[in-house]
């Protein structure tokens, strides 16, 4: 039986696994494979005469047919843009982040169809499509979200461009889109965009997801065709900046094109990116990081770790491995599971492909494939890897923007970086060591925008991306990718409370909530039976928890009138969650992309009871109808602006007078309580707990003790927020007693309470016994509707500083 099994585990071939394509050619299906384009937030008929197929590469077959834009169609859809940009460049940022966060959210609904449709048109492996790209295209517009709601406070003085015309190539075809289009919206502009010819499939999808949305009108405007479009959108006198993908050659004409127009530009050109590997560089990742550096998206890729230069010593063995790993590489259906690369694009790219590779063996270089055959229906080429390279030859210089890896080595550090700076482009760089000193050193001296210490091709919306020398300029991503869509505003500065003086008219602040009835038991008549009495208790480790005294506190509104009762907590109600706070401390392990994630889920949810907190308020502190619902409006702008941050609010690295990088790292200070005030009592109560959440503290919070309704409601939106339990516990009752005992208890890291001088002095005597951090108010009051969210940041945080000398 034994000897079975090791027999069967020995031929064991894999199965295929594929995705249907079904959804996908469902969709293509209802648009009979004829596509016109999105302008001004219509779709034009497709144009007669002026079809092209769109091919699916792993069989050569057409999926469907495009339209070569005419030049009327694109002068229509610049003025659509131009149209649009006079409302969208006015809308408060957190319209905007309203509107990016919904992208997004679609994005993610339609993920599976999106990634099947790209495999059909691009011929990269569903499992890349599935698993990054679709995944990379939300998380640009829920990162871009953030930015357009912390633009007017993080980018005073600046203003958007106009129009922006954004021109992007077939290699990551929606993900190249929202690296574009995420960061030009968020900052204000309006889009008009250009696929590549032969991958416009998921641009126009992604068109019809604007639709869906509600997005106005002429903010994003999609126009197909090849290379001539896109030359006219280059040269349209209504276009403010242009962005663009794709080949130097191509580069150079649009700088050519552009310059003295007063057109801003930046170019994400190619590369022949080196993968340096020293001897001391742990082998069998540097085989995985091989794989993942040439053979992802069958080396199409701008980055792609091209040049292996491999430290003497261990290049043989090196070698060997590779070659092991590479039998063992699956070509084939890029639908299939289990298929690590894909079809080359187009039979233009694979002629080019094999010209080069047939070059370098003439010019000596020693050529390595696999034994197994690529299938021979579509567009397939084998991994392949040169060794024996000359610096010069073609086949080390020029960017094959295929599955070829070539391999040279070197002896010193100092010949790695001549050999790695030795290239006309710089775009990326792998460093593989297990000696950072070394890793670190080398990576300074390499000529490249992004560098990869023991890994390769990592990307995030949070980090700038782009090249050095010929490879462009300009960066997409992080704080820096902004500035390629914005201009000073001489003399305008920006309002930063744009947003709190124009509420976002959301759908849910609507009808019902104007005339305060819809929430609010009215005790009128004896026919009426009373309402079922729901007392909340407290909130503490994500469940509803009885106080410990057994009494509960009456809550008066107004008018004097009863209109509640909360929990009367005690010493051990927060001692029970302090406890709490403390064993969901892994909050600050999740990926602060997590953490935005669920603050956005609890605005989600606080909009959808909207009007049911804003007849709380009302009904709690007397307050129209107008303010209440601004105070409730302004809580989900709270929300968004801190899931915003939530992966914003990074360090520095400081200029330390040494051979050193000094990383500058803003931590959570661990548990944090907090002692809301009377103003603003929802307000204040979500600002408070979100700032502190957001980067990672977990909260025991005390609700205004007069108005303790609007913290308890919460629980329910909390609940369904997926905030895992104990990240923030809410113990309602006398206010300054409970603040006493959490000032004076040694297992709380820091306190904030906003309220009386006397209740600020008591807690900062209180807090002496483990010298918590303590933020106090004084007896001063806070324009909560104003609040500056870099105050509160700072005082949830503190910073290390992790020293990183380096040297060869
Ligand atoms: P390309 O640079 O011609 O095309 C990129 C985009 O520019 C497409 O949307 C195309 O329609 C547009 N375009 C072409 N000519 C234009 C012009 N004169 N004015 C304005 N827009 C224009 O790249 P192509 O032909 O698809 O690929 C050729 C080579 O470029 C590849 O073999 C590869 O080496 C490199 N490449 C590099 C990419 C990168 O990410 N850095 C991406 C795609 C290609």
């Amino acid at each position: 039986m034994a000897s079975k099994v090791v027999e069967i585990l020995e031929t064991m071939e894999y199965g295929p696994a594929p995705e249907s394509a079904a959804p996908a050619n469902a969709w293509l299906d209802a648009h009979d494979r004829r596509f016109g384009m999105f302008i001004g937030g219509e779709w034009t008929v497709p144009g007669e005469g002026r079809l092209f197929d769109s091919v699916n590469p792993a069989n050569g077959k057409p999926l469907a047919q495009i339209t070569q834009a005419s030049d009327d169609e694109v002068d229509r859809a610049v003025a659509a843009a131009q149209a649009a940009f006079a409302s969208w460049s006015q809308a408060p940022g957190h319209v905007r982040a309203r509107y990016l966060y919904a992208l997004a959210r679609q994005v993610q609904k339609h993920a599976r169809l999106l990634a099947v449709l790209e495999t059909l048109d691009n011929g990269k492996p569903i499992r890349e499509t599935r698993d990054i790209d679709i995944p990379l295209v939300a998380r640009h517009f829920y990162h871009h979200a953030g930015w357009a709601q912390l633009m007017a406070a993080e980018l005073p003085g600046y203003a958007p461009l106009g129009v922006v015309g954004q021109i992007i190539p077939w290699n990551f075809p929606l993900l190249m889109l929202a690296w574009k289009v995420a960061p030009a919206l968020a900052m204000g502009n309006t889009v008009v965009l250009k696929p590549a010819e032969w991958t416009s499939l998921t641009a126009l999808l992604f068109a019809e997801i604007c639709q869906e949305i509600g997005l106005p009108p002429g903010v994003v405007n999609i126009v197909t065709g090849d290379g001539k479009v896109g030359e006219r959108i280059v040269n349209h006198a209504g276009i403010a900046k242009i962005a663009f993908t794709g080949s130097t050659e191509v580069g150079k004409i649009i700088r050519t094109a552009t310059a003295g127009t007063g057109k801003k530009l930046s170019l994400e050109l190619g590369g022949k990116s080196p993968f340096v590997v020293f001897d001391d560089a742990d082998l069998d990742s540097v085989v995985e990081g091989v794989v993942d550096a040439i053979w992802f998206n069958q080396g199409q890729v701008c980055c792609a770790g091209s040049r292996l230069l491999v430290q003497e010593g261990v290049a043989e063995r090196l070698h060997a491995r590779l070659r092991a790993r590479m039998e063992k590489l699956r070509v084939g259906n890029p639908l299939d599971k289990v298929v690590d690369i894909g079809a080359i694009i187009a039979p233009a790219q694979l002629d080019k492909i094999e010209r080069l590779v047939a070059q370098g063996e003439s010019e000596g270089a020693t050529l390595w494939q696999p034994s197994w055959a690529c299938p021979t229906e579509g567009y397939f080429f084998p991994p392949t890897l040169f060794t024996n390279v000359a610096p010069a030859a073609t086949i080390a210089q020029v960017e094959i923007f295929g599955p070829v890896l070539v391999a040279s080595t070197f002896r010193t550090p100092a010949e790695a970086v001549a050999l790695a700076n030795n290239t006309r482009y710089g775009l990326a760089a792998s460093v593989w060591s297990e000696d950072i000193n070394l890793a670190l050193d080398i990576a300074r001296q390499i000529k490249a925008g992004v560098v990869w210490i023991n890994s390769t091709n990592q990307f995030d919306a949070a980090s700038g991306f782009g090249g050095y020398r010929e490879s462009g300029f300009g960066r997409e991503g992080g704080k820096e990718g902004l500035y390629e869509y914005l201009r000073k505003a001489e003399g305008r500065r920006q309002k930063a409370d744009a947003g709190v003086d124009q509420p976002f008219p959301s759908n849910d602040a609507t009808g019902d909530a104007a005339d305060g009835n819809s929430a609010v038991v009215q005790p009128s008549s004896f026919i009426v039976p009373p309402p079922i009495d729901r007392t909340p208790k407290h909130y503490i480790g994500g469940k509803q928890a009885r106080p410990d005294s057994g009494y509960s506190r009456v809550v008066y509104g107004p008018d004097g009138r009863q209109i509640g009762e909360v929990g009367d907590g005690n010493r051990k109600d927060i001692r029970n969650a302090v406890e709490a706070a403390r064993a969901a401390g892994k909050w600050a392990s999740q990926t602060a992309h997590n953490r935005a994630q669920i603050l956005y889920y609890i605005a989600e949810n606080l909009s959808a009871r909207a009007s049911e907190f804003a007849s709380r308020l009302r009904q709690s502190t007397g307050a129209s109808t107008a303010a209440a619902q601004a105070e409730v409006e302004a809580a989900i702008e709270q929300l968004f602006t801190y899931a915003a941050w939530a992966d914003k609010y990074d360090g520095a690295v400081h200029g330390t007078p040494l051979r050193a990088v000094t990383l500058a790292v803003p931590e959570p200070i661990g548990v944090l309580a907090i002692a809301c005030p009377d103003e603003a009592p929802l307000l204040a109560c979500v600002t408070a707990f979100a700032a502190a959440t957001c980067v990672g503290n977990t909260v025991v919070l005390i609700p205004s003790e007069r108005y303790p309704l609007l913290a308890t409601d919460l629980y329910q939106v909390l609940d369904t927020s997926d905030l895992p339990g104990g990240v923030v516990n809410i113990v309602t009752g006398p206010r300054d007693a409970l603040a006493k005992v959490l000032a004076e208890h040694n297992d709380v890291d820091a306190i904030w309470y906003f309220g009386s001088a006397e209740g600020s002095a008591m807690v900062e005597r209180a807090s002496v016994g483990n010298l918590k951090q303590t933020w106090v108010s004084n007896g001063h009051g806070r324009n909560w509707l104003r609040e500056d969210s870099a105050e509160f940041l700072r005082h949830a945080t503190q910073v290390k500083n992790i020293w990183v000398p380096y040297g060869a």
